[in-house]
């Protein structure tokens, strides 16, 4: 009798779930990320929406798509792609439409599409089910700031949908998202008075706020005047931008624009923007005081992304930029001040996302990220770099993105901020925009520092901004410091030569690198040539003459920019 019932047991499970030999691993990580401890197996009736990435139909050839439209001199520069256009390019084949339907519903499941062009899937089970899906062990990780997150150190797809399925998540990669932004700053480093002779403009002593900018990279104060033009400035972890606090930066530090200026609200996934001045987050306030109050009248849309999806998040980077795409006319640009380590994401979800860049980078959209606060060591300080090896972020590693470091000033001259993430990715390649650029650095590096860097990944940043800036917060003037004080600025100095673009009947500047790379675009940046970014008990790397991976390729100098660009 016992017998009988081992045999039924066995042969039920051979049906239900495919034969182990026809199951390939398809993702694995060997540790848990920095920070995250294992709990145990995820209780089995717990639900998990989980999303498919189906095989893009010519990924390779929307690249060079992309390159072509964004490579000053090429015959289709500033031709950017509809959304059918970029639909063609990545919708999956019908073949794989078909593999991924039946496999779901032989297993008695149905999804949804996620993502305008039908290469995301969305569907939701248990963790039971999920675990006999693909041979997976969801389990629950608890990080130490109090974050849970389900997830499998390994999972497995039918053979037959290799060729069909790019990956499942959330699954190997981890939640890790860091604002860009220490909430209490050192006090600024320039705190000496100008002498006479001192090239930096005096108001940008005692403090930095957009007037400081204005002189220092020479970005114009006359209001911008199109409507169509728009920056968009994300919002993730429950970051509110408070409008009482924009006012009053307004107020007292851009007295020329009205003080009822003020930001257009986006919800993704049911995120919020409580107004209760005592939940405005620093980093929101931060991006949206240094948007409107640099790129003057661009209108600006704060696009806050909540956690309907699964647990927020990496589920909040892809519906951020799923979003957009779905979008007719998404925002020219999109200033985004949060990283988090490459290594928390599998290089599977890493290239989908970077791919994603690239849809939007087509649809004319220039996608500006801060590199991060941690120098060498990755998004922040605390994480460890392993075996004293360089922790690279992202998605500054992502070819396809603007990164944006941080600069101070220390007189006479503008410097590298310490804390400027920069460096070089384990999952991209060097893109051919940047070879020249990274080799020169390489070759001035030589030996030194060998072995703690991957020398033929993407080098990031591409460029750089000052680090170190006034806002208010909670009702409160105070300072803050980070890649996030540089990344809107960056993006608003975007923002205002596009509104003279459209003004002038031109196409918006769109992807950015191959531009900037240019000999022109390297003519219209201050090259910053002193300062380093240490961590992993090194000094980290040096900013040199040239391209090097704390600045990048420098600071804007608007003036030359726009002549450039002819404008
Ligand atoms: C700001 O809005 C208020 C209320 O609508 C209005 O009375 C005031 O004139 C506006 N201020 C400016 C400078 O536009
Ligand atoms: C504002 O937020 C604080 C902190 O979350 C909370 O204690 C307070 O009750 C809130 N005030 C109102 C009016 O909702
Ligand atoms: C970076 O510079 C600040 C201010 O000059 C200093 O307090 C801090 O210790 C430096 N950080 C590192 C990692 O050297
Ligand atoms: C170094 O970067 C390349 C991408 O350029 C990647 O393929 C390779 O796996 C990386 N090596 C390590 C050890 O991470
Ligand atoms: C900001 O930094 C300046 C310059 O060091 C200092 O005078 C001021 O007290 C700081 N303000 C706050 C609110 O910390």
């Amino acid at each position: 009798m016992k017998i009988t019932l081992v045999m039924i047991a066995l042969l039920t499970s051979a049906c239900a779930t495919p034969h182990t030999r026809d199951m390939l691993v398809h993702e694995r990580r060997d540790n848990v990320p920095h920070g995250y401890t294992h709990k145990g197996p995820a209780p089995s009736d717990q639900k998990l929406r989980l999303r498919l990435a189906l095989t893009q139909t010519d990924i390779a050839g929307l690249h060079s798509a992309l390159y072509a439209m964004s490579t000053p001199g090429s015959a289709t520069y500033g031709q950017h792609l509809s959304k059918d256009d970029v639909t063609k390019y990545v919708a999956p084949k019908s073949e794989s439409v078909d593999a991924i339907k039946s496999w779901l519903s032989e297993n008695g499941l149905s999804a949804t599409t996620l993502s305008p062009a039908g290469d995301w899937y969305g569907f939701e089970t248990t963790v039971a089910k999920a675990n006999e899906l693909f041979h997976a062990e969801f389990s629950t990780f608890l990080h130490e700031s109090g974050q849970e997150a389900i997830r499998t150190l390994s999972y497995s797809i039918p053979a037959s949908l290799e060729r069909h399925l790019d990956l499942v998540h959330p699954t190997v990669s981890f939640p890790d998202q860091r604002s860009n932004v220490p909430v209490v700053s050192a006090p600024l480093p320039l705190s000496a008075r100008a002498p006479s002779n001192d090239p930096i403009p005096a108001s940008c002593y005692q403090y930095l706020t957009p007037t400081c900018l204005q002189e220092l990279y020479g970005i114009p104060s006359t209001p911008a005047i199109q409507d169509e033009n728009q920056l968009g400035v994300t919002g993730l972890i429950q970051e509110y931008a408070n409008r009482a606090d924009l006012r009053s930066f307004l107020e007292k530090f851009r007295p020329d624009l009205s003080p009822n200026n003020t930001f257009s609200f986006q919800s993704i996934d049911g995120g919020e923007n409580s107004q209760n001045i005592s939940e405005a987050g620093a980093e929101a306030d931060l991006d949206v005081q240094y948007t409107i109050g640099v790129a003057s009248d661009v209108p600006v849309t704060f696009i806050s992304v909540g956690s309907d999806f699964q647990d927020g998040d990496l589920d909040g980077s892809l519906d951020i930029v799923n979003f957009l795409l779905s979008q007719d006319n998404p925002p020219q640009v999109l200033s985004t001040s949060y990283a988090q380590d490459e290594y928390t994401l599998s290089r599977r979800l890493a290239e989908k996302l970077c791919n994603a860049y690239a849809q939007l980078g087509a649809r004319g959209t220039s996608l500006l990220f801060g590199s991060g606060d941690g120098g060498v060591t990755g998004t922040q300080y605390q994480n460890k770099c392993k075996a004293d090896k360089f922790v690279p972020t992202f998605p500054s590693s992502c070819p396809f993105v603007t990164s944006v470091g941080a600069s101070e000033l220390i007189s006479p001259t503008e410097v590298a901020a310490n804390f400027s993430s920069g460096g070089f990715s384990n999952y991209f390649d060097t893109p051919s925009y940047q070879t020249d650029a990274k080799k020169t650095y390489l070759d001035k590096l030589g030996k030194s520092l060998k072995g703690k860097y991957n020398a033929t990944g993407r080098g990031y940043p591409d460029v750089s901004a000052i680090g170190y800036v006034q806002i208010f917060f909670q009702g409160e003037q105070g300072n803050v410091s980070g890649t996030s004080c540089s990344t809107p600025i960056f993006a608003s100095v975007i923002s205002l030569l596009n509104d003279r673009l459209i003004a002038g009947g031109k196409s918006p500047l769109g992807f950015l690198n191959p531009l900037l790379y240019s000999e022109a675009g390297v003519a219209a940046l201050t090259d910053i040539t002193s300062g380093n970014n240490p961590g992993c008990k090194t000094n980290g790397f040096s900013a040199v003459a040239g391209w090097d991976p704390i600045t990048g390729l420098g600071t804007p100098i608007f003036s030359k920019m726009a002549s450039a660009l002819g404008l």
